[in-house]
């Protein structure tokens, strides 16, 4: 009886010191601003649910004070200003899919949900397109191809804007650079709450910096203003081939990387790992190409991959929007789960796209049962990309020429693991994947970066950023309050 009484008065204590307490403070200051309509404080609630599920989903354990949606950027403004008066923690949510702990998660914080900030636009005079940082980018997709349009941005529909400010790539890269090479102007809301416009005539510095320089750092982006590109039928599909053929698989990957020359011809080159016991068949490892042509016809661009037998080919003729849902439109959503991403760069003028993926299979093969899902997948960046995005003035990782490639490998822990398991396997998997070593003077991706691997240190233009967020960031308030790159 006597334990339950404290039990019960553990429970109440929160409320008795509500006032004192920064997130809801900062919730109720939020609330008596912006109404209550743009705030939702109940954990019970279908929104609050919603809200807190991200594709990696221990996140979601992580319960914020409260939650607000806003629909302006004065709203956000507010919310800052509010954030910083109670000295509350905060997270700022695009579309939950960073797999990195409190990167668009707080505990007891104000989480700052973007999803109603989604307005859009397009004039055909400039083909500038505008597009707010709500929703994914399947509906932002969508919304263009009205005009025979699209943005350069995300290869899965489910994925939302935050990839724009960790450079972004497209399959349409290869022609236009990185998503953020694309952009011509931001509408930031400043950590101090002050509403700004960056481009290459204003703010330079901020515009430079959030070209690829990383979400949650230097303010919350409120509106990308980029130059639109033209989309009609795209050539498509994806050859999943068997465990025999992953040396040939791998070569032809080797050899597009290096040589193709088309530059409306894009890939990404996949090895899955699967829980399955390897009873000697090798029926655990199946290989899943993306083969994406900006066009009806492919030419020879992809004959290396198609004359190696396969089990499964999808090709055919896809709407910009229907290309973004390959394999299956929920393919960000089945792949929820206990998700780490690290990220690896090499150049191919050697074996090192070989000798990464036995050091990936062997360790897979040891840690049988200690994953859901493995996968490793080869990001080409083509020498036209780095062209395309020198050619619009260059982004934050001041990319050096092509060719090479970036790999990203995906851990996935089965449910139920204890933490000490899953932080052993993390960082045997860390081990692994350090032990490939990375190119020297190649930027890692932060899109695909694991928050260890500390990427903005890798960029040459490093010394530059860690100025420039000094500057709009200088009484470090998102460096402190929030999830996000270091600058250290
Ligand atoms: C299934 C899957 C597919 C992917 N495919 C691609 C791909 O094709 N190309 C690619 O480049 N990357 C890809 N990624 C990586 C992806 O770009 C990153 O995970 C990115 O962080 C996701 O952005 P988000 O808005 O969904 O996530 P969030 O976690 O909501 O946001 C990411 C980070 O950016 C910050 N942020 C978001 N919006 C703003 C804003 N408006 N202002 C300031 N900060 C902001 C957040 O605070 C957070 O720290 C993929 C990831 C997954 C899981
Ligand atoms: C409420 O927020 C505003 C900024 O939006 C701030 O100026 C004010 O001091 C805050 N009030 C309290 C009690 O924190
Ligand atoms: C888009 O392209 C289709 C097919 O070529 C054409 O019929 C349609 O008129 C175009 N729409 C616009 C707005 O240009
Ligand atoms: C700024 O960008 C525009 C394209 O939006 C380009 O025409 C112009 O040359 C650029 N100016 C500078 C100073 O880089
Ligand atoms: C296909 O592979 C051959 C070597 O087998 C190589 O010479 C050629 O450049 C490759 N083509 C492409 C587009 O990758
Ligand atoms: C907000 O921050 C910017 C960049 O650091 C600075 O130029 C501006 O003066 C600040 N505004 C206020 C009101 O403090």
């Amino acid at each position: 009886m006597l334990s339950f009484a404290l039990a019960l008065v553990g429970i109440l204590a929160p409320v008795g010191s509500y006032a004192s307490d920064p997130g809801p403070s900062a919730c109720a200051n939020i609330t008596s601003q912006l109404g209550s309509s743009k705030v939702v404080n109940n954990r019970f609630s279908l929104k609050y649910h919603e809200s807190t599920e991200y594709w990696s989903t221990p996140q979601g354990d992580h319960k914020p004070a409260c939650i607000v949606y806003p629909t302006t950027s004065k709203d956000v403004s507010t919310i800052l200003q509010s954030v910083r008066a109670a000295d509350s923690r905060f997270a700022v949510k695009g579309g939950g899919h960073n797999p990195n702990d409190f990167f668009s998660s707080t505990d007891k914080g104000v989480l700052i949900d973007l999803s109603k900030l989604n307005k859009k636009s397009y004039d055909s005079e400039t083909t500038l397109a505008t597009y707010e940082p709500g929703g994914v980018f399947g509906n932002i997709y969508e919304y263009f191809e009205q005009f025979n349009r699209t943005v350069v941005g995300a290869r899965l529909s489910g994925v939302g804007t935050g990839l724009a400010l960790g450079g972004g790539m497209s399959y349409l890269s290869p022609q236009y650079g990185m998503a953020c090479d694309s952009f011509r102007e931001l509408e930031i809301v400043l950590p101090n709450g002050t509403i700004v416009t960056a481009s290459n005539t204003t703010n330079t510095d901020l515009f430079f910096a959030s070209r690829g320089g990383g979400g949650n750092a230097y303010g919350i982006v409120t509106k990308y203003t980029v130059q639109s590109r033209p989309i009609g039928e795209f050539w498509s599909g994806n050859l999943i081939y068997a465990f025999p053929q992953k040396d040939t698989v791998a070569d032809a990957i080797g050899d597009f990387i290096q040589y193709n020359t088309d530059p409306k011809a894009a890939i990404i080159g996949t090895y899955e790992k699967l829980p399955t016991p390897d009873i000697n068949l090798n029926l655990d490892e199946i290989i899943i190409m993306f083969l994406v042509y900006d066009g009806p016809d492919p030419g020879t661009a992809f004959d290396n991959f198609t004359s190696i037998p396969h089990l499964l080919d999808t090709s055919k003729i896809r709407s910009y929007p229907e290309v973004v849902d390959m394999p299956i439109p929920v393919a960000t959503e089945i792949s929820r789960g206990n998700n780490i991403f690290r990220v690896g760069v090499h150049y191919a003028d050697n074996d090192e796209y070989k000798f990464a993926l036995d050091k990936w299979r062997a360790w897979g093969e040891e840690h049988k049962g200690k994953y859901l899902l493995l996968s490793l997948d080869y990001q080409p960046v083509p020498k036209s990309l780095t062209d395309a995005s020198k050619a619009q003035g260059g982004n934050a990782m001041d990319m050096p020429d092509g060719p090479w490639f970036w790999l990203n490998y995906l851990l996935t822990t089965p449910p139920g693991m204890s933490k000490t398991a899953v932080d052993a396997v993390r960082s045997s998997f860390r081990d692994m994947v350090e032990s490939t070593g990375n190119a020297e003077g190649l930027p890692l991706f932060i899109n695909d970066a694991s928050a260890d691997q500390h990427p903005l240190s890798t960029f040459s233009t490093y010394s530059r950023l860690q100025e420039i967020k000094q500057k709009y960031d200088p009484d470090n308030f998102f460096a402190d309050k929030t999830g996000g790159w270091s600058f250290e």
